[in-house]
């Protein structure tokens, strides 16, 4: 079914009350039991929305259960928590209407309204707009968001204080890395920017910092610890960084510090969040820890203290040794490990791989890390520092 309207009539309604939650192993027989009182067109849709629901809850928590979704829409949506922390970021600035710009589902407009924004939302694929429209209505947020189906490139913006844009980063052959083959293009989306006193673009957390156009902000957001996206802000602080770790929410800002020094592995590694590394940010994180870099290349800070920092998880180290899976093996023999953390950043080995080879087995815990160290093929041994 390409068309939501069935869902939303009080039959569809009942029918996908009924199916909430069912068990994929149970769907035939809950297809073929509703078929006798119901359409067959119907019931399968309302089969899919379900099944499309119980995906979209860990984006969206409980409101899932509530929402529409396309297929496209919970996979390219933006996760609760992370359009949350931007709503709130665009109220600090004084924002009181927003033209989301490729609105898709909903996820920032809702996020948008629930921070007291009023919302214009514009999305060009039909069934997607009816999603976020019902979703509106499901929210009960239609007194602060507009869905309209268009094109944004047809969209007067300027009654509006601030622009969102989120493009279309998924083609016919899965993810587009290059931001001009967004739809629409990251040159449209600043250029756009320019046009209201404030902007926020969503890119992709592998964008280049040379593609960061001077005029903008550039902020990487991760939560529990998995980087979500990269946002473009006009209208704040030109050529600032940030790296923004949810739940907090804590923000590094860039200070400019030059790449730290290189030294002997300490009593500890840190390890940055990934916001923290694709900001580019690692000197900050140092600086704080009043730490240096295992190896010049490589993303791992080690210091002598332990200081706590939200920025990085600290281990402390026991063991450096070469790389040698024969003596690796040896060694956690003779200590009991039998549950063996595998972390890597600067080597070609496989976690899983290395596990087989090592067979660990023992009450114990271990983490190695396999790196570099002063451009050394290395392994460091420890465990998780106690806070
Ligand atoms: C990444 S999704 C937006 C997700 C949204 N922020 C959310 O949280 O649900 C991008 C959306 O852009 C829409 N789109 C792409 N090009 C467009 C255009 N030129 N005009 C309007 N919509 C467009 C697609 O239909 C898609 O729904």
């Amino acid at each position: 079914m390409n068309d939501l309207a069935p869902l939303l009539t009080p039959e569809g309604r009942a029918l996908l009350d009924e199916v909430r939650g069912t068990d994929p192993a149970q769907e035939l027989a809950v297809a073929t039991r509703l078929r006798r009182d119901h359409p067959a067109d119907l019931v399968s849709a309302a089969l899919g929305q379900a099944r499309l629901r119980q995906r979209a809850v860990a984006k969206f928590g409980a409101d899932a259960e509530r929402m529409y979704f396309t297929p496209n829409g919970v996979e390219q949506s933006t996760r609760a928590s992370v359009a949350t922390y931007r709503a709130r970021r665009f109220g600090e600035l004084g924002v009181t209407s927003v033209a989301d710009l490729c609105c898709g589902i909903g996820g920032d407009a809702i996020a948008l309204a629930r921070a007291g924004i009023r919302v214009l939302a514009v999305d060009r694929d039909p069934l997607t707009a009816a999603a976020a429209r019902a979703n509106a209505e499901a929210l009960g947020l239609t007194g602060l968001i507009e869905v309209r189906e268009a094109d944004v490139t047809e969209v007067d913006v300027s009654a509006y204080d601030a622009v969102f844009v989120d493009p279309a980063r998924r083609g016919g052959r899965g993810r587009i890395f290059d931001p001009e083959a967004y739809s629409p293009p990251l040159s449209w989306a600043a250029h756009m920017a320019t046009t209201a006193p404030h902007a926020a673009l969503k890119v992709a957390p592998g964008i280049p910092h040379e593609a960061v156009p001077d005029a903008a902000e550039a902020e990487w957001i991760s939560d529990g610890g998995d980087v979500k996206e990269a946002v473009l802000w006009f209208g704040t602080e030109p050529g600032l960084v940030r790296a923004t770790l949810l739940p907090g929410p804590r923000t590094l800002c860039s200070r400019g510090l030059p790449n730290p020094a290189v030294r002997p592995v300490g009593r500890f590694l840190y390890e940055p969040d990934g916001a923290v590394i694709r900001a580019h940010l690692v000197a900050e994180v140092a600086a704080e820890l009043d730490g240096g870099l295992i190896d010049g290349t490589i993303a791992y800070v080690t210091a002598d203290e332990l200081r706590p920092t939200p920025y990085a998880t600290a281990y402390e180290i026991t063991d450096q040794l070469h790389f040698n899976i024969k003596k690796l093996k040896a060694l956690l023999r003779e200590r009991e490990v039998g549950i063996l953390t595998v972390k890597k950043r600067g080597s070609a080995v496989e976690p899983e791989e290395l596990r087989k080879k090592v067979k660990p087995q023992g009450p114990n815990s271990a983490t190695v890390f396999l790196t570099r160290v002063a451009g050394a093929p290395t392994m460091l041994i420890g465990h998780p520092a106690a806070a």
